[in-house]
C-alpha cells in the first residue's frame, strides 16, 4: 500500500469546493517583550531575536481562557460574512489549549454565541489542527453534511508554559483566528491540501501530564508535567522538512507551481524554519508572510492570524495563490491550496 502520508486528502485538481466567506481575529492586550522575559529567565533580546526571529508575543489575562479568545475572533468573521449565529451549522474548533479536558472548547463558544444546538467539537492536531479543520469542513460541505461551518484556531499556550524554563518560554504567544465557510460557487476557494502525521516523534513535543497516560497528582505537578515539554532541535529539523514537502505537494495536488505563488502563509514558530520554508519553495521574501516578530508562536492561531492580517490589510487581490502550510505536535503537517 502506498505511503499515506504521502497522499493529499480527496480535493481534486483544481476543483474549488469550499471557500472562506468571512475572517476574524484577535490578541490579547497585553505584550510581553523581550526586554520583560530578560528579567524572568537567563536570554537577552539578542539570543531570542537571532534564534527566533520573535521580539514580542500577547499573552491571555488569567480571566481569559481560550474559548474567550476564539469568541472575539468568531464575532468578527462572522460580522465580516454578514451572518449571525444562527447562520452557521457546525462549529468546530482547532486548539491544543482546550478550556477543559471535556466539555470541548467548541461547545463553550457555541454557548457564548447562543449557535443553540449546532453541533460542536475540537480537532487535536498540533499546531497544523487549523488545515487539518479545512480538510474536515470541506468533507463535511462537498458530502452535503454540513452548509456554513465557523472554524475556530484560538490558542493559549502561555497557559502550558513553563516560566522558568528558557528553553520554551521565549517561544510562545496567545491569539485567535476564525474562518466561514460554505459552498464555493465561483472560481476562488480551496483548491487542494495535503496532510500526513507521525506518531513515532509524539515524545519529541508534548504535554505529558494531566490526561490518562499520567493523570493530575501533586507528584506530577511538582515534575512540571502540566507543561508543555519540547526537544527544540529535533523539532526544528523535522519542521524544516515536513513544511517543505506539505507545501509541494499540495501544488503538485492543485497543479501548480510555486511560480503560481503569491503567499506563503507558513506556520510561524521560528524565522529560521519560515525562511527555509520560502527558499525551498524558490519564494521571494516578500511573498511569504512573517509575523512571528508581533506574536511568536500563536500554534494552532498563526495561520488564520496571518490570513486575517493579510485580509485586513487589503494585499489579497482576486484571484491570488496562497499556500497555507503548517506543522504541529503528533508530528503533524499538512498545507493546502487556496485561490482568493
Ligand atoms: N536564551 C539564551 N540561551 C538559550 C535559550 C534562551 N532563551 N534557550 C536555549 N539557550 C541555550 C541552550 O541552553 C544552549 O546552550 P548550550 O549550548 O550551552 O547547551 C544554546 O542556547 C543552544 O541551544 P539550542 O537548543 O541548540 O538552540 P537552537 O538554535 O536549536 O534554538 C529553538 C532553540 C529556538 C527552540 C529552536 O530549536 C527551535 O525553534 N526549534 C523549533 C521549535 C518549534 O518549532 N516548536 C514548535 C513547533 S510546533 C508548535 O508550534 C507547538
Amino acid at each position: 500500500m502506498e505511503n499515506k502520508a504521502k497522499k493529499g486528502n480527496a480535493t481534486s485538481k483544481n476543483k474549488q469546493k469550499i471557500k472562506i466567506v468571512g475572517i476574524g481575529s484577535y490578541t490579547p492586550d497585553k505584550v510581553l517583550t523581550n526586554a520583560d522575559l530578560e528579567k524572568m529567565v537567563d536570554t537577552s533580546d539578542e539570543w531570542i531575536v537571532s534564534r527566533t526571529g520573535i521580539k514580542e508575543r500577547r499573552i491571555a489575562s488569567d480571566d481569559q481562557a481560550t474559548s474567550d479568545l476564539g469568541i472575539e475572533a468568531g464575532r468578527l468573521a462572522l460580522k465580516d460574512a454578514g451572518l449571525t449565529a444562527d447562520d452557521i451549522d457546525l462549529i468546530l474548533v482547532a486548539t491544543n489549549t482546550t478550556d477543559t479536558p471535556f466539555p470541548s472548547t467548541a461547545c463553550w463558544i457555541q454557548k457564548a454565541l447562543k449557535a443553540d444546538h449546532v453541533p460542536a467539537f475540537d480537532i487535536s492536531a498540533g499546531c497544523t489542527a487549523f488545515i487539518y479543520g479545512m480538510i474536515i469542513a470541506e468533507s463535511l460541505i462537498v458530502s452535503g453534511t454540513n452548509k456554513r461551518i465557523l472554524l475556530l484556531g484560538p490558542e493559549t499556550l502561555s497557559k502550558v508554559t513553563n516560566w522558568k524554563n528558557r528553553n520554551t518560554c521565549i517561544l510562545f504567544g496567545d491569539g485567535a483566528g476564525a474562518v466561514v465557510l460554505e459552498e464555493s460557487l465561483d472560481d476562488s476557494g480551496m483548491l487542494s491540501s495535503y496532510w500526513g502525521a507521525d506518531g513515532n516523534l509524539a515524545d519529541l513535543l508534548s504535554l505529558p501530564g494531566g490526561g490518562s497516560r499520567i493523570p493530575v497528582t501533586h507528584d506530577m505537578v511538582d515534575q512540571n508535567l502540566h507543561y508543555l515539554h519540547m526537544k527544540g532541535n529535533e523539532v526544528f529539523k523535522h519542521a524544516v522538512k515536513r513544511m517543505g514537502e506539505a507545501a509541494v505537494e499540495s501544488l503538485k495536488e492543485a497543479g501548480l507551481t510555486t511560480d503560481d505563488v503569491d503567499y506563503l502563509i507558513p506556520h510561524q514558530a521560528n524565522i529560521r524554519i519560515i525562511d527555509a520554508t520560502g527558499r525551498r519553495l524558490k519564494l521571494p521574501p516578500e511573498k511569504v508572510f512573517v509575523n512571528i516578530h508581533k506574536y511568536g508562536n500563536m500554534s494552532v492561531a498563526t495561520v488564520p492570524v496571518g490570513l486575517a492580517e493579510l485580509y485586513q490589510e487589503g494585499k489579497l487581490k482576486k484571484g491570488d495563490i496562497i499556500v497555507m502550510d503548517a506543522f504541529g505536535a503528533g508530528f503533524t503537517w499538512a498545507a493546502l491550496v487556496y485561490r482568493w
